[in-house]
């Protein structure tokens, strides 16, 4: 799928993290020799995170992405009937280190040398975001790492996607967001974004009456896009 007209001007892109610059199945996957049905557990701990997400920010009680991903983790093991302390803080240690996907560090730095600014935006905490960025050798690459913590809602509330245009201080039109997550994709097109689905996980596509404005299956011939 392909709008590129929308991407003439784009002066700035800004990434999802986790699933899209970062594989959040990379925890469970360093210790997949310890943890039994380890691709359900890691499955169960990200549909819950996310789901949490979303239910606080309707009931009103955020709660910062560092503590919505203990609580979600503690929902999958329980499920899973695992009740070994040491490997549940391994495994919540290993998320502060998550993987990034291989092509992204050579993507980001033909971005760059295009004059194109780049940055993160996140529900991860500040602290979760730098240590992933950092862990990944990124730290010179973003103009920007933006956490909803500084408002207290979560993705899909456009006032997050509002973020970047605030904190870059460059219109949306002059902006492409990628996202891997459909639904984040879906939010980001609702606020008015050019928006990149990076559809890793081979998934259908939402039935929420938004659009993407380009389908790529990862980040490498983004760079050429722009
Ligand atoms: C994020 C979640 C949606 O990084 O993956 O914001």
């Amino acid at each position: 799928m392909m709008n590129q007209n929308a991407f003439t001007g784009i002066t700035a892109c800004v990434f999802d993290a986790y699933g899209t610059l970062f594989d959040v199945h990379s925890a469970v996957r360093r210790y997949s020799n310890q943890v039994k049905e380890s691709e359900g557990v890691s499955a169960l701990w990200r549909t819950k995170q996310l789901e949490y997400t979303w239910l606080r920010s309707l009931m009103g009680r955020y709660v910062d992405f560092w503590q919505v991903t203990a609580d979600a983790l503690d929902f999958s093991l329980d499920t899973y009937g695992i009740s070994d302390t040491h490997l549940r803080e391994d495994l919540l240690q290993a998320y502060m280190t998550l993987s990034c996907y291989s092509e992204v560090p050579d993507v980001l730095d033909r971005l760059k040398k295009k004059g194109i600014r780049c940055a993160i935006l996140s529900n991860g905490s500040p602290h979760m975001l730098s240590s992933a960025v950092k862990n990944s050798g990124l730290s010179e690459v973003f103009d920007a790492v933006i956490s909803v913590d500084m408002i207290g809602q979560y993705k899909p509330d456009p006032r997050v996607y509002q973020l970047a245009v605030d904190q870059l201080k460059v219109e949306k039109s002059k902006i492409a967001f990628q996202s891997s997550n459909a639904w984040d994709a879906a939010g980001a097109n609702a606020y008015g974004f050019n928006v990149v689905w990076v559809n890793r996980f081979k998934q259908k596509h939402e039935r929420l009456n938004t659009s993407v404005d380009i389908e790529l299956t990862d980040l490498e011939k983004l760079p050429e896009l722009l």
